[in-house]
């Protein structure tokens, strides 16, 4: 499963995005700055995404854990997913791990949220994997601890299955969720999306039918979250 890293200068959709750099992802840091989100369509070029979304499978269908409580940290919203921690990623992979650290993604990354982009330090958060796959299952309203998640679609049910990603840009407020604030965003598989987690309220939507939406997820932080050693949530999801 090296392959992923023989290829490196491959590894993105060249036709998309042609260069990962600072100033590419410059270009997207405006939409940012507003919506507090940025979608990226097909991120990854076939062939890796193909190998990344065998090893992720891979990794979920030996080591995922079935998570059903309430948030309490968060107003006591649900939780009904299943989940592989940080920790049990870096264990089993070596892709995965490499991805979350890879320079041009980095880069990209700084240069959509116009600022420095950092490793987390809590090792159970770094790049988890979720899946949402039974009628009902909800990932309820939340801000997180550090500043940004990447996410990768690797399963995306049809938008009319529910499982979408609702936010409010620059909410903080759970409140403001489900209300004409928020804005609801379905992706299909291969798309990513950077979003500002800590500091816009989000949730995914109840799946309505019986039906996989997996994400591999990576979380970084800005100068304002580096120094925090811990997320709230990284013991209930990922303990
Ligand atoms: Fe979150």
């Amino acid at each position: 499963m090296n392959s992923l890293y023989q290829y490196t200068s491959n590894l993105f959709n060249t036709t998309n995005y042609s260069r990962l750099t600072r100033e590419a992802g410059a270009l997207f840091h405006q939409e940012f700055a507003l919506n507090c989100y940025v979608k990226l369509p097909l991120f990854f070029n076939d062939d890796s995404f193909a190998i990344l979304k065998t090893e992720v499978l891979k990794i979920f269908e030996q080591h995922s854990r079935r998570r059903d409580f309430n948030m309490k940290h968060e107003k006591n919203t649900p939780r009904h997913l299943s989940t592989v921690s940080g920790i049990a990623v870096a264990e089993h992979s070596q892709i995965i791990p490499d991805l979350y650290r890879d320079s041009q993604l980095i880069e990209f990354l700084c240069g959509i949220a116009g600022t420095q982009v950092s490793l987390v330090p809590d090792p159970f958060d770094r790049h988890v994997i979720h899946r949402l796959e039974k009628i009902g299952d909800v990932h309820g309203g939340h801000l997180d601890t550090y500043a940004f998640a990447f996410a990768i679609f690797i399963e995306s049910p049809p938008a009319e299955a529910g499982g979408c990603l609702e936010f409010v840009p620059h909410s903080m407020e759970i409140s403001d969720l489900d209300t004409p604030l928020a804005k609801r965003v379905g992706h299909n598989v291969g798309d990513c999306y950077l979003m500002k987690t800590n500091k816009t309220v989000h949730r995914v939507v109840p799946l309505g039918e019986q039906l996989k939406r997996t994400n591999l997820i990576f979380t970084y932080a800005d100068d304002e979250t580096i120094n925090i050693n811990m997320s709230y949530s990284s013991q209930p999801l990922y303990g």
